[in-house]
């Protein structure tokens, strides 16, 4: 997979460069680029934003540079992704699916969002999808970018050690995952569950089965449909 990430502060993607990623990089399952924006930008100041047409408070991010980011990096036929508050929320199921893909291209908002004809235009020549972290605010897409790239990547195929910890974690059966204890067995006056220490297998899956369902009833009951 390769992944380009446009930004007006690449600063903010170093953390790329370490952990889970860079494990994928080394690997050569993944190849990641971040680029300033700004190198796309042709005045004094490299203006990347400007005032919205219509009025109204804050700016809007110029089309210009992003088109022209667009066409070097000859985005025809990747899946390109606007982080945005009023997109898709992002979750589990758009993880896997965006894990399948050959080329992600990350354009970042800042500010009021980027001028509508951008998101247009690269519909015209790629799979546009536009995804929100969460409903709540962000000063721009980078964070987002950044968590969805996490979650995306480790889905790769050979990215995991071991992919059995991916079957059992957090939202890929639509649960929330089973506490988990390790040793001591007891610890400042806390056992562990006697379940646990008592080597039947077929009780142990049944008890963290009924945990996975009392934590999603108690704290995600939407997750059930209820
Ligand atoms: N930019 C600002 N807020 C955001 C959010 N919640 N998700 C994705 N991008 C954003």
């Amino acid at each position: 997979m390769r992944i380009d990430i446009l930004s007006i502060f690449p600063d903010y993607l170093a953390p790329l460069e370490l952990s889970l990623p860079g494990k994928a990089r080394a690997k050569g399952l993944l190849e990641i680029h971040v680029h300033d924006l700004r190198q796309w930008t042709h005045d004094r100041h490299n203006t990347a934003d400007d005032t919205p047409y219509g009025g109204g408070a804050g700016m809007v991010m110029k089309p210009e540079p992003f088109g022209e980011a667009f066409d070097e990096l000859e985005i025809d036929g990747a899946t390109v992704i606007f982080t945005t508050p009023s997109g898709e929320v992002f979750n589990q199921e758009l993880a896997r699916e965006l894990s399948t893909r050959e080329r992600i291209v990350f354009a970042c908002g800042r500010y009021e969002g980027i001028d509508q004809r951008v998101i247009d235009h690269a519909r015209t020549r790629a799979e546009v999808r536009e995804i929100s972290l969460g409903d709540y605010v962000l000063n721009g897409g980078e964070v987002a970018a950044l968590a969805i790239t996490e979650a995306v990547v480790r889905l790769i195929p050979g990215f995991m050690g071991n992919p059995d910890s991916l079957v059992e974690e957090s939202h890929e059966d639509g649960l929330l995952e089973y506490p988990s204890y390790t040793k001591p067995a007891s610890w400042r006056g806390l056992d562990v569950p006697d379940v646990l220490l008592s080597g039947h297998h077929g009780e142990i899956a049944r008890w963290r089965l009924a945990q996975s369902e009392e934590r999603t009833r108690e704290r995600r009951p939407d997750l059930l449909g209820e």
